[in-house]
């Protein structure tokens, strides 16, 4: 009889199960807050509580899809933080209930550690030590990722996160919530010929809020020569922003590579689902000697099958939770 884990996501406003059998994801269902879009951004208190609404379907539809019940788990891994309070206290109240009616334990994940983590969920699998870049609406950070349990933070943004970038450069064109998919595609029409600023930044952080500034006072000064302009040069603008993100988050990781001699790099984050990231990657790639590891679409956005996998790696170790266990909406990465 297999090992069969329950995972759970909640962190934000992605309400997630799958199922993990031995390692394996057997499913991996996830229902995306649309609801968010008409306000220009994740409204927290909205999110926790469609999460309390879809919990319970999600879950009952992973183990369905898994042609497995409730009594057959495990153990259940969940997402204790990063995150929203709200959304996070949602997920683990319902897995706190299930454990208890189940009598089966809990595992604590990082969410970051998650992303990362998302590598094993199909072949290839990257090689240890690996460098991993995770871009994401709340997080920017090259990781050194020495092991499964081992990880440390060698790169982080000092003030917006990259998938902010994408975000708030949207709003400033009038592009819906989230916008890093509509500049992607819009992107890929255009040329990037207006020349937005690379943020000078020492050592391996990052910064974005230098680049939304100076699109704000770009746009202004346009609009004034042209109340069209945007309308005009939609495509051309979303190209430029899209590349000035990319070469950032491509120097530093060249750099990052460099300085520890890793020449395994993997993405992970709702950004690297990016096609301009992804293309870029893979022809620094090309050029450095560097094997580069992108994970399917399905394990990049936010998802509880990498929780899953998180989860299974702890699961090995017996490393359970108590039931004292609380959001941790800062939770570092170690
Ligand atoms: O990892 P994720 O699903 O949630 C967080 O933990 O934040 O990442 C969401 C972020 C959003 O900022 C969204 O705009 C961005 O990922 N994103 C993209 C693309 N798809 C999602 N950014 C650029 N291009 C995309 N294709
Ligand atoms: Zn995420």
């Amino acid at each position: 009889m297999s090992d069969f884990i329950l995972a759970i996501e909640s962190s934000c406003d992605d309400t997630s199960a799958a199922v993990i059998s031995d390692g394996h994801v057997l499913s991996n269902l996830t229902h995306t807050q649309i609801d968010h879009a008409k306000y220009g951004g994740v409204v927290p208190e909205v999110a926790s509580r469609i999460h309390q609404e879809m919990i319970v379907p999600v879950v009952d539809a992973a183990l369905e899809k898994a042609g497995i019940s409730a009594k057959d788990l495990k153990a259940i891994a969940l997402t204790s933080g990063p995150g929203l309070v709200g959304s996070l206290l949602v997920g683990i109240s319902f897995a706190k209930g299930m454990s208890l009616a189940l009598d089966i334990p809990l595992i604590e994940v990082n969410h970051m550690r998650a992303h990362i983590l998302a590598h094993f969920a199909e072949p290839p699998y990257p090689e240890f030590p690996f460098l991993c870049l995770t871009v994401s609406g709340g997080h920017t950070q090259i990781v050194k990722v020495d092991s499964p349990y081992d990880m440390q933070v060698i790169g982080t943004t000092i003030d917006d996160a990259a998938g902010e970038a994408f975000d708030k450069s949207g709003k400033l064109l009038g592009l819906p919530y989230p916008a890093g998919p509509h500049i992607d595609r819009l992107a890929q029409q255009g040329s990037p010929k207006f020349p937005f600023p690379e943020p000078q930044i020492p050592n391996l952080d990052f910064s974005f809020s230098g680049l939304k500034t100076s699109i704000l006072y770009f746009l202004q000064k346009e609009i004034k020569n042209d109340p069209e302009f945007v309308a005009k040069n939609l495509n051309d603008i979303c190209a430029s922003i899209q590349d000035r993100i990319i070469s950032i988050l491509i120097n530093k990781i060249s750099k990052a590579a460099h300085q520890e001699q890793i020449n395994q790099i993997a993405i992970a984050g709702g950004v690297s689902a990016n096609s301009g990231l992804r293309q870029a990657l893979e022809d620094w790639g090309h050029q450095y000697g560097a094997t580069i590891f992108i994970p399917a679409f399905e394990y990049c956005t936010d998802n509880a099958g990498m929780v899953g996998i998180a989860g299974y790696y702890k699961y090995l170790k017996k490393e359970f939770a108590t039931d004292q266990l609380v959001p941790q909406p800062r939770m570092k990465i170690n």
